[in-house]
């Protein structure tokens, strides 16, 4: 039997992961352990790409917007339609996901999810981040994405992590378990991207 990491059949080409960070804070902890699920991603074979919302013009979500008037909306949500696997990490505010990632979140639909694998992460101030990645997960699956059950909660962020010039954003975890279980949902992410590439032909089977 194959462990859930493990490569049943390898795909013939590689998994293109892109991981979401929903913090505009320059020294967001949600965007540096992000990019260590990306670098295990990458190791496990996928092409990645950091969406760092703070360096996209995304204007709050109005749909009387003309195209030409909503940023990089059309960009973004190119590189989320054209992923194969999306990380979605969130900073934990009033017991949710931020409105960053909201208003991102907003500007997506099927088109954008379906037939796509997606990974959760938060990074809470304090203890609790059950109810943020709650909240993701249910939003997500209202537009058909694959929701990973393997998730991340970093709890008491400001502690987890300590300062290390030669890491990834110069700094790296305290705890080799928790960096182990953000590696964990880059590895899976790779692995399980191309997790049912038939669910649209499936779904027109089903309409017919
Ligand atoms: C508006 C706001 C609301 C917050 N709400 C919560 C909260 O409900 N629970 C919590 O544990 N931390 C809360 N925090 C703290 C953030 O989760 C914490 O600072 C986290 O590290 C931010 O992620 P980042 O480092 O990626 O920006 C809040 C912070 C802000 C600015």
């Amino acid at each position: 039997m194959t462990s859930p990491e493990s490569p049943a059949s390898p795909p013939s080409e590689p998994p293109t992961v892109v991981a979401v960070s929903g913090s505009l804070r320059e020294g967001s902890y949600t965007r540096t352990a992000l990019q260590y699920a990306l670098r295990a991603a990458a190791d496990a074979g996928a092409e990645t790409r950091l969406l760092d919302l703070r360096e996209y013009d995304l204007p709050v979500y109005d749909p009387d917007r003309e195209d030409t008037e909503q940023g990089d909306a059309l960009e973004l949500q190119r590189l989320v339609r054209e992923a194969d696997a999306v990380a979605l990490g969130t900073p934990v505010y009033h017991g949710s996901y931020s409105g960053a990632l909201k208003n991102f979140h907003d500007y997506c639909g099927w088109d954008e999810y379906e037939d796509t694998t997606v990974g959760l992460l938060a990074t809470a101030g304090g203890g609790s981040y059950g109810s943020t990645l709650d909240h993701l997960r249910i939003t997500v699956r209202g537009v058909h994405g694959w929701v990973l059950p393997h998730q991340v909660g970093i709890r008491n962020a400001s502690s987890r992590f300590v300062d290390d010039p030669e890491a990834i954003d110069g700094r790296t975890f305290e705890e080799e378990d928790l960096q182990e279980r953000v590696e964990k949902l880059g590895r899976m992410l790779a692995r399980y991207a191309f997790i049912d590439p038939d669910v649209s032909s499936a779904r027109a089977d089903a309409d017919d």
